[in-house]
């Protein structure tokens, strides 16, 4: 199954994409993640995006495309994947067209005053990249990650400014692609305001009609 995994910010992609790459048996390839993995290491690749993530504004077409075209090459990426956070411009899915044939795109519904309460309450491990949420799915210990032990962080890129300008650069930049996909056929609408439990039934439902 080749998958692309759209919505804005906060939306769920990640929660339910960890799901969905058991039941599938696919690799989750998140670029927000291999951004953040460089960031860490502090890799070229990483100095050179970090303030952008902080921010909230877009890594550059070339750089996040070439970055996807080195992943799909790894073994694992042969069988079918799921994108989550890619493409995010008309550019970058005319870049995908080339690299591989889709078969659908999810789409993740969601309002704006849901994603600000996801988003704002969301921390993570740092370095297992687990996620919760302080109301909605809270660790067992506040503010630990209840497999290492280690103390949550919250996201830069999660602080109210970034997270505001996220926004609109999704409706600016990403949101075009929802009619785009569309016209393709791909396209697959979910409703992301219902529990992860939910909204996965719903994923698997939609797919098994693909
Ligand atoms: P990225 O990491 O992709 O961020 P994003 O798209 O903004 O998505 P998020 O990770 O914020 O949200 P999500 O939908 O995965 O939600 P989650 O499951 O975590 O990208 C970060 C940055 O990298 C970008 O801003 C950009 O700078 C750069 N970048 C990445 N890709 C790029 C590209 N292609 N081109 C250019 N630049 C790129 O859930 C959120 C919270 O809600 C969590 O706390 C979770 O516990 C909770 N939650 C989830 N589902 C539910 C539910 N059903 N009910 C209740 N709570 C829920």
């Amino acid at each position: 199954m080749k998958l692309v995994f759209l919505g804005p910010p906060g939306a769920g992609k990640g929660t339910i994409a960890t799901r969905a790459k058991e039941f599938y048996s696919i690799p989750h390839i998140s670029t927000g993640d291999l951004f953040r993995h460089n960031i860490k290491n502090e890799t070229e690749l990483g100095k050179q995006v970090k303030a952008i993530l902080a921010a909230g504004d877009l890594v550059p077409d070339s750089i996040t495309i070439a970055m996807v075209e080195d992943r799909f090459k790894d073994d694992d990426a042969k069988g079918g994947f799921i994108l989550d956070g890619f493409p995010r411009t008309i550019a970058q899915a005319e870049a995908l067209e080339q690299m591989a044939d889709l078969d659908a795109v999810v789409n993740f519904v969601l309002d704006k005053e849901r994603i600000v309460k996801r988003l704002s309450g969301r921390r993570m491990c740092k370095s297992t990249g687990r996620i919760y949420h302080i109301e909605y799915d809270p660790p067992k210990t506040d503010g630990i990650d209840d497999e290492t032990g280690e103390p949550l962080i919250q996201r830069d890129d999660d602080k109210e400014d970034a997270i505001m300008n996220r926004l609109d650069v999704y409706d600016a930049q990403t949101a075009p692609l929802i009619e785009y996909y569309r016209g393709k056929g791909l396209l697959v609408d979910i409703d992301a305001s219902k529990s992860p439990k939910e909204v996965f039934e719903s994923v698997k439902k939609a797919l098994a009609k693909k």
